[in-house]
């Protein structure tokens, strides 16, 4: 017994003293990705990168630290396209690779054998003209119009085309980087960032926090910053610098709001780059470092629930982190409900219900768009993307649906009991990743513990793994759009545009009015709105693209010589594809459109521009 009791402590001291080959198991497997990491995994990788804009690569090593607790003898990584000169161990003999067959959307898996005691390995490598996740853009297409621009964009999966890496959700590691870039430009990263320009050129890089792969960022450009608040500020070119400082004025206060919800910011710093227009999103939550597109700063600050959308990302996504992108909901859904409880701290009730209700409108076309699809099933929660593209998850279910099932949870047990559960939520998982199921499993322990009553008003299962919107879906009524709809209702039946009162429109009351529009308008109709409002000439872009979609709708030609500049300008998707989308319809809209996407699509993010040619030429679809 006692030589057992000896054998028990130095069994579990040696436990304590290699801690670095216990790892937890992996929750489920991630069909997107070719890596074994229930043997080996990466804890830390050192970038060392020149980027090259003459050729448009990115060029250097990457060193990975691994642990390899299940004793592999190869590491299988994602890539795709990248071309490697050698791979090396610490004690800098070449190791063996294999590079595996290339599939388009997943890349090639690199097979590296390891040794017994193997830590590190050093991969020199360079990227290629088939990096989808960075963009290079010629100065043409920069604000400054004088030097280039990179900038990444590494969800979901494209992290893999600019360093190879265990390309998957689930795995978290740190970071630390040395990027050498030409001397008049700063490069900064989703990592702690300079806020000056070097004479060299060369910038270090330090991320302490774990992240997982799709949370990689780079952008390099003749950026500079300003401060906003305490841990808060912003980069941006400098012509764009003072107007994103005035529209972003209000991050210090979203960032206490978000901290007195769900507890502190875990990130250190939080800053924005605002980056040149073609960059194919709205915005990107890359940790202590929010990509985010200028089309959101429109001068009255109206569209900064980006900015709390991308904000919250730091508790739901960047701290609790989807395991695979079949969960994305547990990402988007939650930061969407997120968003909205800090834009009603900050903004009020009246304002965030206005954008709750315009995202139900989209929830709901979406719905039938999906249901008569290739797809039904795309209206669960929890999705099924092996064999696709994980793009195809990103819809308004993960993010709208996801959002109106934790609003239909706050008021199944009220906010205060929902809130202590959420906060508590982030807290216990904070830094590491949550499959659909374990957060059933969690909520079903933490929050319904068996109470029968309680668990049909939230309806689980019906949310998660049903299609459609379940009966307990949440009611949603603004008084403002209501005013709207009655300004609608007194436009079609006759009354001209000047008998509507605008004068307390927000973008959002404009949003809503635009959007409720009967269909079909007739030219007087469209006229009248367009002298009345000057929608043709808005500098909001959000206003602006639904005008131009009724625009084409009503082939309203006054406004098309606008569109076209706009579809050239801009680059961010979700602007694009609605306007192709109905262009798209008539055969001379198709040719205009053809025409324009010519002029355009050099100037795109490949993630766009595939979009677009989807929409374009759908006999040509892979
Ligand atoms: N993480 C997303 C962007 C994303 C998702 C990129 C999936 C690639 C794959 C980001 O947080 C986001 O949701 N952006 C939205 C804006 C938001 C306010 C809804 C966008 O870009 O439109
Ligand atoms: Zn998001």
């Amino acid at each position: 017994m006692r030589i057992f009791t000896v054998l028990l402590c130095i069994a579990f001291i040696f436990s304590c003293t290699t801690p670095e080959k216990s790892q937890p198991t992996i929750m489920k497997k991630d069909t997107h990705s070719y890596s074994n990491v229930d043997q080996v995994r990466i804890e830390h990788i050192h970038l060392d990168l020149r980027v090259d804009f003459q050729s448009k690569i990115l060029k250097g090593y990457a060193d990975l630290t691994i642990n390899n607790f299940g004793n592999a003898d190869s590491i299988i990584l994602d890539t795709y396209g990248l071309n490697f000169k050698k791979i090396i161990y610490e004690d800098k003999h070449g190791a063996k690779y294999t590079l595996g067959e290339f599939d388009e959307v997943h890349g090639a898996p690199l097979a590296i054998k390891l040794k017994p005691d193997t830590k590190k390995i050093r991969i020199h490598y360079a990227t290629s003209d088939k990096a989808a996740g960075l963009q290079w853009l010629n100065p043409e297409i920069t604000l400054g119009k004088k030097h280039p621009f990179l900038l990444s964009q590494s969800q979901a999966i494209l992290a893999r085309t600019w360093l190879p890496c265990q390309d998957t959700p689930g795995i978290k590691f740190t970071y630390s980087a040395k990027i050498t870039v030409p001397k008049e430009l700063m490069a900064v990263m989703s990592a702690e960032n300079p806020t000056e320009k070097n004479a060299e050129g060369v910038y270090e890089f330090n991320m302490p926090q774990a992240i997982p792969s799709y949370l990689m960022a780079i952008a390099v450009g003749d950026i500079e910053y300003a401060k906003i608040g305490d841990n808060s500020g912003v980069y941006a070119e400098p012509g764009m610098l003072d107007r994103a400082v005035y529209e972003l004025a209000d991050m210090p206060a979203m960032i206490k709001a978000a901290e007195n919800l769900y507890g502190p910011y875990l990130w250190g710093q939080y800053d924005v780059i605002i980056l040149p227009p073609s960059f194919p999103f709205g915005g990107m939550e890359n940790p202590r470092l929010t990509f985010a597109t200028p089309t959101i700063i429109a001068g009255d600050r109206s569209l900064v629930a980006l900015i709390a959308h991308e904000l919250a990302h730091s508790w739901s996504g960047n701290l609790v982190t989807n395991s695979t992108w079949d969960d994305f909901w547990l990402n988007e859904g939650f930061t969407v409900y997120f968003e909205s409880r800090i834009m009603e701290e900050v903004y009020g009730a009246d304002y965030s219900t206005m954008l709750t209700l315009l995202g139900q409108q989209d929830l709901e076309k979406t719905v039938e768009k999906i249901h008569a699809g290739k797809h039904p099933e795309d209206s669960k929660l929890i999705l099924d993307l092996d064999g696709r593209n994980p793009d195809d998850g990103m819809t308004d279910i993960a993010y709208e649906k996801g959002r109106f099932f934790l609003k239909a949870c706050e008021n199944a047990v009220g906010r205060e009991t929902w809130d202590a559960f959420l906060k508590q939520y982030f807290k216990e998982h904070a830094f590491g990743s949550m499959t659909t199921e374990n957060f059933v499993e969690y909520i079903n322990e933490h929050l319904i513990k068996g109470d029968q009553e309680l668990a049909e008003k939230i309806m689980l299962d019906d949310w998660i793994y049903k299609q459609g919107l379940p009966s307990n879906f949440p009611k949603i009524q603004s008084n403002e759009l209501d005013k709207v709809k009655e300004h609608i209702a007194d436009f079609t039946s006759g009354k001209g545009a000047q008998s509507i009162d605008t004068a307390n429109y927000t973008t959002h009351h404009w949003l809503y009015f635009l959007r409720n529009l009967p269909e079909e308008l007739s030219p007087a109709q469209m006229q009248d709105l367009d002298n009345t409002f000057g929608f043709t000439n808005t500098g909001n872009s959000e206003i602006l693209c639904e005008w131009f979609k009724k625009s084409v709708d009503n082939d309203y030609q006054p406004a098309f010589a606008n569109m076209e500049a706009f579809l050239i300008n801009v680059g961010r998707r979700k602007f694009l594809s609605p306007i192709y989308t109905k262009l798209a319809r008539t055969p001379s809209g198709l040719e205009l459109a053809r025409n324009i996407f010519d002029q355009a699509k050099d100037g795109y993010h490949s993630v766009s521009r595939n979009s677009i040619q989807e929409i374009l030429y759908p006999e040509t679809e892979g």
